[in-house]
């Protein structure tokens, strides 16, 4: 296999340069994250992810995306920036203290209108919604993976799109040692992806792995 350009610290800086730039908000959730939760700092996404979750909210003109895994709201943030001033963002998550810094971060940035929070167990959560969204971003307990895909497929709309964050897992899902709940759900989910009919799956090898999937509107034959 070809890996045309070496990823590695400056290639990353010029990579990151030459995206869209993180807002004061972004910067800010950063700081507060490494001071509250300074052993945690690796749960945030990384700096080149939110430029491609913007860009994925504009392509699609979403209007409503929903949220598995919001922390203290990095993702968030750079996709409710990114929807129109009607447009909603559902987050879930299961702590009031991560998402605290959330909070405060989308009222600075002035989209708590926008975002709507449950804080509840996720698959809870998503088995109560309904209605579609033009996008989902899946970021949280990686060994309900699996259980997470069939909820996404049914909310988001055929030709929408789920994106999954740490799909690779550090690379631990090539490790035919590593039998830990987390990395087998992980491999769990990137198997029923792949093999799902109703999506079609790009595992960028960017970050930790983050697959992006077409939610289609026929099964694939
Ligand atoms: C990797 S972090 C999300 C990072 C976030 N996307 C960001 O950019 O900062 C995972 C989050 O999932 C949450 N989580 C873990 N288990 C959960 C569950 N069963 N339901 C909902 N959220 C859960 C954790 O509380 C944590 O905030």
């Amino acid at each position: 296999m070809r890996n045309s350009t070496p990823l590695e610290g400056p290639v990353l800086r010029y990579a990151a340069d030459h995206s869209m730039a993180p807002g004061p908000v972004h910067r800010w959730i950063v700081a507060e994250t490494d001071r509250r939760f300074p052993d945690l700092v690796q749960m945030q996404i990384e700096s080149h992810q939110g430029p491609l979750l913007a860009v994925l909210v504009e392509l699609l003109a979403a209007r409503r995306v929903l949220e598995v895994g919001t922390f203290t709201g990095l993702s968030s943030l750079w996709i409710a920036e990114a929807l129109p001033a009607d447009g909603r963002l559902v987050c879930c998550d299961v702590s009031e203290d991560y998402t605290s810094v959330a909070r405060q971060a989308w009222e600075r940035a002035g989209v708590a209108d926008r975002i709507e929070l449950h804080l509840a167990p996720a698959l809870d959560t998503l088995a109560r919604l309904d209605g579609t969204f033009d996008l989902a971003f899946l970021d949280a307990d990686k060994e309900n993976y699996p259980r997470y895909l069939p909820e996404l497929i049914r909310l988001v709309r055929p030709g929408g799109a789920i994106v999954a964050d740490n799909t690779l897992w550090y690379g631990r899902v090539v490790d035919d040692d590593d039998r830990s709940a987390e990395t087998e759900g992980i491999r769990r989910f990137n198997a029923d992806a792949a093999a799902s009919p109703w999506l079609d799956v790009a595992l960028l090898p960017m970050a930790d792995g983050v697959s992006l999937m077409y939610r289609r509107s026929s099964q694939r034959s």
